[in-house]
């Protein structure tokens, strides 16, 4: 069934691929930066932070020599830090090892920070013409649906045979194209959620899940293992026009970011006066904000939320504690997305 589909699919490609500020770009620099960031969220959502960091950071040089706070700032909001992290040492690496260029090579692309098959495919195929596949969750479903393979797509073994079989059809002459063909595809036509539209397809006429009705029973996922529920209070504490945020630990959930102070559980009002006086803070008035909740990839966050207004404090008495303008804050301390129900009630 693949080594018919690279025509229909170039063809339709050509006609209706998305313009996006990376693509037909031909800088593997850009191209790289927007796959790391569209294995996070969708393209539409990814636009804006592209070019905010594109911006911010224009070439590999720049990101290499970037302060990791301001690397976190730009990625607030994106999730998952240790990619732009990562991101950073294999720009110090390219700098070192390679001009500054990232490398026209599959195999050392793949042996850099965070790059794994996908965006060393990626990369490889889009920015510099090699003919490798770029196998990502739209295209193993796009994969599984034309060969209605039940198998489980989230197994290495299926990625890796699905990965040999296009290595087999991909034209020489266009394999950025055919990937990002694949792509396109599983974004627009063979989508995820809800009903594929195969009338639109260009290779409807190949698709075996097609021809037997059983495009929406595929692709076959195990169900990943149940996400741990946290509760947790979190605690917008003020000090006239200042408000508090701490520094979290330099490993684990959201490592060397900045946040509200917050708690284990979800606690009374109480509970969470007596906590404060630890800082030996007067607070002055406490109230409730509301509950909010978030979902990492192995925990989720339930949230109850307090503003806090305490009395000026001496500089000593706050520890870990960091009293900043909210502007200040924002600008230059990292919060991660967790928190962000909770920014607008710094008043
Ligand atoms: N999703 C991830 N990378 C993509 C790309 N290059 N084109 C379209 N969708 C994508």
């Amino acid at each position: 069934m693949l080594n018919k589909i690279a025509e229909p699919l170039l063809q339709w490609y050509e006609k209706n691929h998305r313009i996006l500020p990376w693509r037909d770009s031909g800088n593997p620099y850009y191209i790289w930066i927007s796959e790391i960031m569209l294995q996070q969220t969708r393209v539409e959502a990814v636009k804006p932070y592209f070019e905010r960091f594109i911006r911010a950071l224009p070439s590999v040089k720049d990101v290499a020599e970037c302060p990791e706070e301001q690397l976190l700032k730009l990625w607030e909001g994106l999730g998952y830090y240790n990619r732009v992290r990562n991101i950073q040492k294999a720009a110090v690496k390219i700098m070192e090892e390679y001009h500054g260029k990232l490398p026209a090579d599959y195999e050392v692309l793949r042996s850099l920070p965070g790059i794994g098959n996908y965006t060393a495919g990626a990369v490889a195929s889009i920015a510099y013409g090699i003919p490798v596949p770029a196998v990502d969750g739209n295209v193993l479903r796009v994969i599984a649906r034309i060969t209605e393979n039940d198998e489980d797509i989230l197994k290495q073994s299926v990625r890796t045979r699905v990965e040999r079989e296009l290595q087999e059809v991909i034209p020489a002459d266009q394999p950025g194209a055919f990937n990002q063909a694949l792509m396109e595809l599983g974004a627009m036509i063979c989508v995820p959620n809800g009903e594929a539209r195969c009338e639109e397809c260009p290779v409807a006429h190949l698709c075996m899940a097609r021809a037997h009705n059983t495009v929406m029973d595929l692709p076959v996922r195990k169900k990943p293992k149940e996400r741990r529920i946290e509760n947790r209070t979190i605690l917008v504490i003020q000090d006239g026009d200042k408000v508090a945020v701490r520094k979290r630990p330099s490993r684990g959930l959201l490592a060397g970011m900045y946040e509200f102070p917050n708690l284990e559980g979800h606690l009374e009002e109480e509970k969470v006066l007596e906590w404060i006086k630890h800082y030996q803070v007067e607070p002055l008035h406490i109230r409730r904000l509301e509950n909010s909740r978030h979902i990492f990839s192995h925990v989720e966050w339930r949230m109850i939320g307090y503003a806090v207004r305490v009395a000026a404090l001496e500089e000593k008495n706050k520890k870990d504690l960091i009293f900043a303008e909210k502007e200040f804050v924002e600008q230059n301390y990292p919060i991660p997305a967790v928190f962000h129900a909770y920014r607008s009630d710094e008043k």
